[in-house]
């Protein structure tokens, strides 16, 4: 085989066939040394009958009759796997459901928001292959809330109430069976509802660390 070019462009020919195979690699291992977190977005929400209620609040039948009964707040989860080579091993992901509020009587903070815990629950330890979805619908008993109090906030907030779902979890990335260290995941979202004859989600906020 012959050449065509001058001795200058073989030679750098030669070292581009060094180079795209070497930024290849080093990239392949960087990505193997630092995987990234799982993406965590909630997708769709169930909000109980008990909540439904007109602007002005406190509508009495709602209260009464079997729309007590129906207290599940639902919430579809999704986890994300982006990396282009791990899987991630997550152990038992830890849920906690809250309503906030903010408590005029805290001491120097006025406006402070507070958690009112409504339920917790677990997800059982599962495997997530690399860029996989990993969907579930979780349910949270909210039979200890009081909806007194839910309704008043709603009220006094212009019908928005936030929802603040707390996840966390400890996870290891996975090349075969090679498994790196085990790192944490914790995730805080908000869930921001408004009422007005229908619910509708107006905010999620979610951040990974
Ligand atoms: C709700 O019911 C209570 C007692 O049954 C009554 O005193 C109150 O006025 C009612 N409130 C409304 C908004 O209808
Ligand atoms: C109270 O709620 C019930 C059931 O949701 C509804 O049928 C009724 O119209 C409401 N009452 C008022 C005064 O809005
Ligand atoms: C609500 O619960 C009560 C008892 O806990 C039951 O008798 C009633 O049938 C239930 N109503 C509905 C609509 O599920
Ligand atoms: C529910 O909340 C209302 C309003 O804040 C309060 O008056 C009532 O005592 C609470 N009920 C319970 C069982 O805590
Ligand atoms: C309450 O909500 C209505 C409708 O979204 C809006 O027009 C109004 O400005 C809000 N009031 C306050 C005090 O935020
Ligand atoms: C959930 O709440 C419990 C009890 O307050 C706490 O020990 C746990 O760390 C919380 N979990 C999350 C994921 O926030």
């Amino acid at each position: 085989m012959k050449f065509s070019g001058k001795p200058g462009a073989r030679c750098g020919c030669c070292l581009a066939l060094f180079i795209v195979p070497g930024i290849t690699l080093v990239m392949f291992l960087w990505s193997i040394l630092h995987p990234g977190n799982p993406t965590f977005s909630i997708e769709k929400t169930r909000f109980p009958a008990v909540l439904k209620f007109d602007h002005k609040g406190l509508n009495n039948s709602s209260s009464s009759s079997g729309q007590l009964n129906d207290t599940t707040i639902s919430l579809q989860l999704t986890l994300y796997n982006g990396n282009r080579i791990e899987g991630i091993h997550y152990d038992n992901v830890n849920l906690n459901l809250s309503y906030v509020f903010t408590n005029p009587n805290a001491r120097g903070h006025p406006l402070r928001r507070e958690y009112s815990p409504i339920d917790h629950t677990t997800i059982p330890a599962f495997y997530q292959g690399h860029r996989k979805r990993a969907i579930s619908w979780v349910d949270f008993s909210a039979k200890k809330v009081n909806w007194t109090e839910v309704r008043g906030l709603l009220y006094s907030t212009n019908n928005t109430l936030i929802f603040r779902l707390d996840l966390a979890t400890t996870m290891r990335f996975m090349i075969n069976e090679w498994n790196t260290k085990t790192r944490e995941l914790i995730v805080g979202a908000n869930v921001e509802i408004s009422y007005s004859g229908y619910y509708q989600v107006i905010d999620v906020l979610s951040k990974t660390t």
